[in-house]
């Protein structure tokens, strides 16, 4: 008999999943419909419910269909001593880089002011910034933060990435720990955040760190959207530290009809695009860990829940 997979996905990609793992010694079942708890020994899950995991005596590895971990903390949604593995794979990390690159451009060539411009029939020029003298720094020069940097890298922009340890990316500068945050922060006129979301990145995107960016500068968050203290930047949008922003993720998912992020002149607003998860692309990823799994290999992207990520 062979192993189980359980997804808990998107019930629209209910299809695409079985298909991506067609011809793999697997069998895939979804969680509508998982048949015995003892037959399941794979888990793919996005947001299971509290607790829900733990039904499932004989699970040998959890998937997270997201990079993030961040949805499987908390409220006893883990069974212990199974390991994590989160979600790296090549479509995702394409998506990001695109998303950051594209909203990167997009603040660099003032293209919101023209938007603006436009609507009020003003036929205004702005100063072009050659990119060589654009600064952008990235939080969390992860997979995601160092494909996004290199990218950048190769558009001739200033690239500098905030990590906890030290990092060497070709002509990125590394800034790394606490101390080195503000020194990071000081030069960086476009921020984007790709961190994970743990106790100590939580928050992270409020009154104090907006203080030391230079004035006007730009904040991405394509992380989640526990790292940004909105009413800090609304706050910093109004007085103008803080020039404009684009928010792939928010507090609430989406926004209350009432939240001022929906109409917010200086605000992109975007419904957690900013990459996704491909069911065939990801497949390779988890097959992957499986085979290494029944050879006795060392598993890949295995989270470590004493950091967080
Ligand atoms: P990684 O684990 O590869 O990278 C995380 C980076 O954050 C690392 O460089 C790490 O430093 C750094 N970091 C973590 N904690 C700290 C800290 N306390 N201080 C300084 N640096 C820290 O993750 P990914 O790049 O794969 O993904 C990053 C996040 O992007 C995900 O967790 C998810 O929240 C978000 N995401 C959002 C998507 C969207 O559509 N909006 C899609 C996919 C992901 P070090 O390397 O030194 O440990
Ligand atoms: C992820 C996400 O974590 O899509 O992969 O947010």
């Amino acid at each position: 008999m062979p192993e189980v997979l359980l997804i808990k996905a998107d019930f629209d990609r209910k299809s695409d999943w079985v298909e991506a793992f067609t011809g793999f010694d697997l069998e895939v079942r979804y969680w509508d419909s998982p048949g015995a708890a003892e037959d399941i020994t794979y888990a793919l899950v996005w947001q299971p419910e509290a607790g829900a995991l733990a039904a499932f005596p004989n699970l040998k590895l959890i998937f997270s269909i997201g990079a993030g971990i961040d949805h499987l903390i908390g409220d006893n949604i883990l069974p212990s001593g199974i390991p994590v593995i989160r979600m790296v794979e090549r479509v995702l990390t394409a998506g990001m880089t695109e998303y950051v690159v594209y909203n990167v451009l997009r603040f660099h060539r003032f293209m919101p002011q023209y938007k603006i411009d436009q609507r009020n029939k003003v036929w205004r020029e702005q100063i072009q910034v050659p990119a060589w003298q654009r600064h952008i720094g990235i939080l969390g020069l992860g997979v995601l933060g160092t494909a996004a940097a290199t990218a950048l890298v190769g558009l001739g922009f200033q690239v500098a990435g905030w990590s906890r340890t030290e990092k060497h990316v070709d002509r990125v500068q590394s800034y790394y720990g606490d101390a080195q945050l503000a020194a990071f922060l000081a030069h960086t006129e476009i921020l984007i955040c790709l961190l994970p979301l743990t106790r100590r990145t939580e928050n992270i995107l409020n009154a104090d760190l907006f203080a030391r960016l230079p004035k006007g500068a730009i904040v991405i968050n394509a992380g989640r959207g526990g790292h940004c203290n909105e009413a800090d930047l609304l706050a910093a949008l109004t007085d103008g530290q803080i020039a404009g922003a684009a928010l792939d993720v928010c507090a609430h998912e989406p926004p209350d009809a009432d939240s001022p992020l929906w109409q917010h002149p200086h605000i992109d607003l975007t419904p957690h695009i900013a990459s996704m998860t491909l069911p065939s692309s990801s497949a390779e990823h988890i097959i992957d860990n499986i085979v290494r799994l029944r050879r006795k290999q060392v598993l890949t992207h295995v989270v470590d829940f004493t950091r967080g990520y």
